[in-house]
């Protein structure tokens, strides 16, 4: 199986490595698990990495400390799977007996090769704390907030781009519109530059 993730620049004289960001995902998904065994196959298989994760990291700091951010339809780094919306419904349901702090679902996929409603099926089966990110504007997070179909909203870009994004959120102002020419690059430009209010 390829590893995916960031290569990591090493010390001079030393081999690169690569840092598997996405780990817990890669043996999530049908799509890139391709083990045999106890860490492969059934859902059950396939998680039983991530239960391991969450629970040596629950007994260091307690699960109400513990937030887990997985995002099934997000095809990045071409990481799959053949029924994202059973993943996601099966593991809301098994996340109950953890306790966590919350549960962080990214609804859609960056590359929208992978589409469907994640935030229902998760919603109705896991009885924790459940926010929500991914394309939300002001308007539409505080619905899903009234609704009760979500506990809370993440914002990623419109942040980046709005230092003072609360803010500008009650004042209903305008909000800068983040540069993805700047995603993923160095420096300070799309990261630090934007200007807020009155600035
Ligand atoms: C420059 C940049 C870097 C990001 N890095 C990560 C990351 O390392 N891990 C991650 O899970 N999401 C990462 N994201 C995704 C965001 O956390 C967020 O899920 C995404 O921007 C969608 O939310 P939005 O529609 O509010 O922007 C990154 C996004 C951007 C723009």
């Amino acid at each position: 199986m390829a590893i995916t993730g960031d290569q990591v620049q090493p010390p001079a004289g030393k081999k690169p490595y690569v840092l598997p960001r996405e780990l817990l995902d890669e043996f999530l998904r049908d799509g890139a698990n391709q083990r045999v065994g106890p860490y492969g196959g059934p859902l059950e298989n396939r998680a039983r990495l991530l239960f391991e994760v969450i629970a040596a990291v629950s007994e260091v700091r307690g699960s109400h400390r513990v937030g887990l951010r997985i995002s099934p339809l997000n095809s990045y780094n071409s990481i799959i799977d053949s029924d994202p919306i059973a993943l996601a419904r099966w593991l809301a349901g098994r996340l109950n007996d953890f306790d966590l702090a919350y549960r962080h679902l990214l609804r859609a996929d960056f590359f929208r090769q992978q589409k469907g409603d994640l935030v229902t099926p998760v919603r109705e089966n896991y009885r924790g704390v459940l926010i929500g990110n991914m394309g939300y504007g002001a308007d539409e997070a505080a619905q899903a907030v009234a609704t009760g179909k979500l506990d809370a909203v993440a914002f990623g870009t419109s942040f980046l781009a709005n230092p003072d994004l609360p803010a500008r959120i009650r004042r209903g102002a305008t909000l800068n519109p983040a540069n993805p020419a700047t995603f993923y690059t160095r420096g300070a430009a799309g990261y630090t530059d934007h200007p807020a209010l009155n600035a």
